[in-house]
Formats: C-alpha cells, sequence, structure tokens
C-alpha cells in the first residue's frame, strides 16, 4: 500500500502542475472526493481496532490537513495569476486622447412647442396644461358634440377602461381644445366678483391621440390650442395674430397661407389653415396645419361666459405639421422613429 508521505507527495505535485481551477478541482478530487485515495483510507478506519484506529486515524487526518494546505495555497496562487493576466490586459493607456461627451439635442418636435410658447408668450399669451386622459364632458360634450353628434366620427378616439363620475367612459384626448374649457371656466370663476371679465388669452401644448397613421397623421401627436376671448376679439383678429405667428416661427414674411372654410362643432364660422411648403422637392405642396373658427355661442355658455358680451376665436395647430413644413420633412412617421441618422439633424 502506498505509504500516507507518498500521497501527500503526488498531491502537492499534481495541484502544483494543475494549470487552472478547473484542473486543480479535479486533482482535489483523485485525494479528498467521494472515492479519493484519503477519503478511503478513512473509511478504512471502520475495520480496525480501536488502538490502530487511533493512531491510523491520526496519521490520516494529518496527512489530510497537509494536501489541504497544498490546494489552498495552489488556489490562492492560480487567482493571483488571473487577477495579474487581467490587470496587464486591461492596462489604461492614459496618454490616449479622450473619448469627450457626445451632446444630445431637443426633439425636433420638441422645439417647435418651444419656439410656440416664446412667440405666443411675447405677445401676452398665457400657457395651460391639462390632463391627457379626458372626460367625455371636455372632449366633445362642453365643445357642442353631444353624444350620438356625427361631427364627433371626425375624430377616430382611444377609450380608456375606466368611467368619470357621470358614468362616460373616459379617453385620451382626441385635441387640445378641452383645456380651453378647462382653463377658461377657472378664469370665469376667478374673476367672478369683477363687473368686466380679463379678456383670456392663453394657449395650450401637449400630446393628443386618435386611431390614425399615415405619412402626415400618427396615434400620438402634438397640438397647440390657441384662445382668445374679449368683448370685440374679431375672426380678423385671429387672421392677424396666426398670420404674426407664422412669419415669426417661419422667420419670414413669404408664406403661402390660406384660410379654408370648414366646419367644427365648436366654432363658426370655421375654417382650416393650410400652408405650402417652401422649397425643395416638396415645395409648393399645402399641407394642413391648424383648425380654427370664432368660438361658438354654446361651448362659451358652457365656460359660464356670457355670449352676448363676450366673444373670441380659437385655433388647435398641429406641432408635427408646423416642424415638416420648417424643416422640409415629408412623413411625420420619421419624428417617432428614434432614427439617430434623422435626429442628429437637429443638433442643439
Ligand atoms: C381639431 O383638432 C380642432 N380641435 C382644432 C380647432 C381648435 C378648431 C379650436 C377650431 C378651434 P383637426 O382635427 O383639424 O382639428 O386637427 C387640428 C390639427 O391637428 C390638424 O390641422 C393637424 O395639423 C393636426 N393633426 C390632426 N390629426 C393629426 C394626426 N393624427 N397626426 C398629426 N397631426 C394631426
Ligand atoms: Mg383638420
Amino acid at each position: 500500500m502506498v505509504s500516507l508521505d507518498q500521497i501527500v507527495e503526488d498531491a502537492k505535485r499534481d495541484f502544483s502542475s494543475a494549470v487552472d481551477a478547473a484542473a486543480l478541482e479535479d486533482a482535489k478530487a483523485r485525494y479528498l472526493g467521494k472515492s479519493g485515495l484519503l477519503t478511503e483510507r478513512l473509511k478504512a478506519l471502520g475495520g480496525m481496532s480501536v488502538d490502530e484506529r487511533k493512531s491510523a486515524g491520526a496519521q490520516i487526518n494529518q496527512a489530510k490537513s497537509a494536501v489541504e494546505q497544498a490546494l489552498l495555497e495552489r488556489r490562492q496562487s492560480l487567482s493571483n495569476a488571473v487577477m495579474l493576466e487581467r490587470l496587464s490586459a486591461e492596462a489604461i493607456d492614459v496618454s490616449l486622447p479622450g473619448r469627450g461627451q457626445s451632446s444630445g439635442s431637443l426633439h425636433p418636435v420638441m422645439r417647435t412647442w418651444e419656439r410656440v410658447e416664446a412667440i405666443f408668450h411675447s405677445i401676452g399669451f398665457d400657457v395651460a396644461d391639462g390632463p391627457e386622459i379626458e372626460n367625455d364632458w371636455f372632449n366633445f360634450t362642453a365643445l357642442n358634440s353631444p353624444e350620438n353628434h356625427p361631427a364627433r366620427s371626425m375624430q377616430d378616439t382611444f377609450y380608456v377602461d375606466g368611467k368619470d363620475s357621470t358614468g362616460k367612459p373616459l379617453l385620451l384626448r382626441t385635441h387640445t381644445s378641452p383645456i380651453q374649457v378647462r382653463y377658461a371656466s377657472e378664469h370665469v370663476q376667478r374673476f367672478a366678483a369683477q363687473a368686466v371679465m380679463p379678456p383670456i388669452q392663453v394657449i395650450a401644448p401637449g400630446r393628443t391621440y386618435r386611431v390614425d397613421s399615415d405619412a402626415t397623421h400618427s396615434p400620438m401627436f402634438h397640438q397647440v390650442e390657441g384662445l382668445w376671448i374679449g368683448e370685440d376679439v374679431s375672426f380678423a383678429d385671429l387672421k392677424g395674430v396666426y398670420t404674426h405667428f407664422l412669419r415669426t416661427f417661419f422667420e419670414t414674411d413669404q408664406l403661402q397661407v390660406r384660410f379654408r372654410p370648414s366646419y367644427f362643432p365648436f366654432t363658426e364660422p370655421s375654417a382650416e389653415i393650410d400652408m405650402a411648403f417652401s422649397s425643395g422637392r416638396l415645395a409648393g405642396r399645402w399641407l394642413e396645419i391648424s383648425g380654427a373658427g370664432q368660438v361658438h355661442p354654446n361651448v362659451l355658455k358652457n365656460m359660464g361666459i356670457d355670449p352676448e358680451r363676450y366673444m373670441g376665436f380659437a385655433f388647435g395647430s398641429g406641432l408635427e405639421r408646423l416642424t415638416m413644413l420648417r424643416y422640409g420633412i415629408e412623413d411625420l412617421r420619421l419624428f417617432f422613429e428614434n432614427d439617430l441618422r434623422f435626429l442628429a439633424q437637429f443638433p442643439a
């Protein structure tokens, strides 16, 4: 039978010739595993007399400790070697130039949003906000589109689970017009004690949703609502204000713009505003940018405003459409594909 000293020696040799952790574990199994050499010796103790067992057991345990010690040392030196190798492989060349930070930029539609706010702010308009999940009253009924009114089908609507306090379904707002009603109603309450209501002059930019999808329609898009109500705010003011806005936004007076008669339940008379692309392949092609008109008396009543005394205009313009015209972009789906080759063309 091989002596214990020989086993210890063999183990030490096998461990030190193991080239990596896996080889070392294989070698360990040969000595300390379930049927390893030392384990077998320990098992054999069962067949010995008490005295024999005492001295043989002590010797085997001593050999076992020596083997375990050798195993630990080899494990440590192998892992040191791995670490050293990694350290030298991952060395940093401090003489290389830095990579630099690539800076992002605002999305082109957001730039339009900011420009629109700045322009209207400069001519005295407040900026308002409202919820994207609306109820039936603010999105339709208060805007003179009662239930079953055929004009409701002009906007193909996303309904969401949940009902408002009157049991009507909630929906993703189809336009920013509900903010008109919310803002105006608050304004009326705020100035209820005054003999004359100060004019309402507000824009409301935000996200809107419809079941729409093609080169000029997206299911999620942005509108900016405008509302100006006072004692003598006419359709001529609408034309003046909107034309001023377009000239400032596009930084030129050479614009092809037309007000085309149209229909909305919440305005009378109503118009849609179209503008032509100015240059390039798209030059001369008309694109609708906005709905507009004089606020309907029924809507004023729903806001708590006396239509015999006050009047004014409203408009609702597409921010994607304005952006398409500004940069000559043919298909608005490009705005939502997150392709950096497209977006990087609008640096900060
Ligand atoms: C409306 O939404 C009316 N609320 C506008 C309005 C406000 C009229 C106040 C009168 C008074 P319309 O559905 O035409 O109208 O949409 C207005 C503008 O939003 C369009 O001219 C277009 O620029 C933009 N738009 C409409 N649908 C989409 C869409 N799916 N994707 C991108 N832009 C859209
Ligand atoms: Mg329209």
